[in-house]
């Protein structure tokens, strides 16, 4: 039997923070109602205490959205969880998201304290969470950097206090996928209470690590991954959605399932990309522009005679529309001919090793051989031309 894999979306806070990337309200509740859709479990609306426009956007997510969690972070501060509690007062599953930095650079520098303030403090901001909801996520910022022993004192005694989620930040995106692994086996293996919540992962991508690290957390025993649609979020950005929801579609052998919706996938991508003024790099895995397409001759070759030869994920799976056989001066006959054909054009294998040549030297002038040029090619050329 295979077993779900939450996904917590923090498009909307972590995403947002993408300098340029801010939303309005209005853009905010549109784009949690299409994740919704898309299905995702929980919505990361905003930080509520972080400015009125937030706390509005938590507010009007929370009234909106039906099915989902509803998510709203917060500091280890009281008055950050109040806030973030008000915020998420309509909604029909609230869930507040709060903690604090463990590792030791955060401890020291950021905090100026030690291990047993902090370890208190991670106490407390749970305890006053659950004075408004059952459903408490803690976060140990910078876990990634943090020793495995103390996070696992942190960890059990959160879960004492009343946290049903525990998220394991790799906040630095600094851990390697085995590392990031073992971590979350040894909170397994060392939290005697670690079966009372589930281990959430939430990768960073400095290191372009992040979808690795989040599925060897799942494969180590972590049930949710904190993403963001086209992987946006701080600095590099977090797990990509699309990445890790695909990860675990095509490798069903791992015994995981999530309840996304993956022909929605790339129309989400271009929907957040647009409304966020952020463009997706044409060879990001499953929603880029050139993740179907296919360029050079032996790939097309392959491809054309059978389609798994050179793709895993068929793109109306993920609602991409049908591959593209791209001309440039590195694609072969078949291409040519195939591209013809789809623009009305019934070549013989000797006329297209004739237009071979002449579109050989187009595309050795452009980037990329147009459908206008294929019609000019193909209305210029007569057979007779081939004998000669
Ligand atoms: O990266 C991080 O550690 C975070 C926490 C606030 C969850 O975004
Ligand atoms: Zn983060």
């Amino acid at each position: 039997m295979s077993e779900k894999v939450f996904i917590f979306d923090t498009t909307l806070r972590d995403g947002e923070q993408v300098p340029g990337c801010k939303l309005n309200t209005k853009e905010k509740l549109d784009l949690a109602l299409q994740l919704e859709a898309l299905g995702v479990d929980i919505i990361e609306a905003g930080f509520p205490i972080s400015s009125p426009g937030d706390f509005e956007s938590v507010t009007q997510i929370s009234k909106a959205i039906t099915n989902a969690t509803v998510c709203g972070l917060s500091r280890a501060v009281q008055k950050d969880i109040e806030v973030a509690a008000q915020a998420l007062k309509f909604a029909k599953r609230p869930r507040i998201h709060t903690g604090i930095g463990t590792s030791d650079f955060h401890i020291k520098s950021k905090f100026n304290s030690n291990r047993e303030d902090i370890l208190a403090r991670a106490i407390q901001c749970v305890k006053w969470a659950r004075n408004f909801t059952d459903d408490v996520e803690f976060y140990a910022e910078d876990a990634g950097r943090t020793d495995n022993d103390y996070l696992a004192r942190v960890v059990e005694a959160v879960i004492k206090a009343g946290a049903t989620v525990v998220n394991i930040p790799d906040t630095t995106g600094y851990c390697l996928p085995y590392q990031y692994g073992e971590k979350i086996a040894y909170l397994v293996n060392n939290v005697a209470n670690i079966d009372k919540a589930i281990i959430s992962c939430h990768c960073h991508n400095d290191l372009g690590l992040a979808t690795a690290n989040s599925i060897a957390g799942v494969i180590s025993g972590a049930r949710q991954i904190e993403c963001t649609i086209n992987g946006l979020g701080e600095r590099a950005g977090n797990t990509s959605l699309e990445e890790v929801v695909m990860v675990i579609e095509q490798h069903k052998h791992l015994g995981f399932h999530t309840g996304i919706n993956h022909k929605q996938l790339y129309p989400m991508s271009r929907e957040v990309s647009e409304v966020m003024r952020m463009p997706v790099q044409p060879n990001k895995a499953i929603v880029g522009s050139n993740a179907f397409s296919h360029s050079s001759g032996i790939h097309q070759d392959g491809f054309l005679k059978d389609a798994t030869t050179y793709e895993i994920i068929n793109p109306e799976q993920v609602g991409a529309g049908l591959s593209k056989i791209v001309l440039t001066a590195r694609s072969g006959r078949s291409a040519l001919a195939h591209r013809l054909q789809k623009i009305g054009y019934q070549f013989n294998r000797n006329d297209i090793d004739f237009l071979y040549e002449k579109f050989l030297q187009v595309a050795d002038k452009k980037k990329e051989v147009e459908e206008d040029d294929l019609h000019m090619l193909a209305k210029a050329y007569t057979p007779e031309l081939a004998t000669h």
